[in-house]
């Protein structure tokens, strides 16, 4: 499988889970998805990470973002090891985790970096948008745990960029002041944002968040 690219079509499957046989695409309805890797069952940094995504499925609810996790073990190996992260990360594991033993899913979606390992996943992060298209990648070497804020945040942008002609800048969280897309001359953006446009350079101008 070749890369996936920002704005390629997430490849559907159907595939065994925690939470028994799942069609991707099926699962996402037509809402929003995060589909995320981990290497192995039963490591610590996967996890503190699966105990934070519980933790974060409220947010990401309110979102209308459906969580997908998976690791190459099998269903038995993601249930006992739910209990452990239940247990140690004071949480209810409430996603699916694809059984990936053939690692069918992870080559669909390039999971598997052979010079990092030839066997388990990186950390692979794919943000998938109502249309099924992808919308951000991340991915992260086994040794670094993400940040599920940052995952919200992005989130957040995605959305709001996705409905209004603005951008996000450097470090954005929702509320604050957001770019107004380089396309539009700045007159025009005086009627279409009523909250005000302020000009700091004919290429650089702000207005409040239109949905704060
Ligand atoms: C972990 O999830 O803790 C982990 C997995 C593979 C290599 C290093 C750490």
């Amino acid at each position: 499988m070749a890369t996936l690219r920002l704005g390629d079509t997430a490849p559907d499957f159907t595939a065994v889970t925690s939470e028994g046989t799942l069609n991707f695409y099926d699962y996402l309805g037509d809402g929003w998805g995060i589909l995320f890797s981990h290497p192995a069952d039963f490591t610590p940094v996967c996890t503190t990470e699966l105990g934070t995504a519980a933790k974060f499925k409220g947010e990401f609810d309110k979102r209308n973002v459906k969580m997908m996790a998976l690791s190459v073990d099998g269903a038995e190996s993601h249930k006992e090891w739910i209990k452990d992260i239940n247990e140690t990360q004071h949480t209810n594991v409430n996603f699916p985790i694809i059984a990936d033993e053939d690692r069918k899913v992870s080559d669909l979606y390039d999971m598997i970096h052979p010079n990092a390992n030839d066997t388990f996943t990186v950390r692979s992060v794919f943000i998938i948008g109502p249309d099924k298209k992808v919308k951000l990648t991340l991915t992260y070497p086994a040794s670094t745990g993400r940040n599920f804020y940052e995952l919200l945040r992005v989130v957040d942008s995605l959305q709001l960029t996705a409905n209004h002609k603005v951008a996000t800048p450097a470090n954005w969280e929702h509320g604050e002041k957001v770019v107004v897309s380089p396309a539009i001359p700045t007159e025009e953006a005086k009627g279409m944002f009523p909250k005000g446009v302020e000009e700091i350079k004919p290429y650089l101008r702000l207005t409040p968040d239109p949905t704060a």
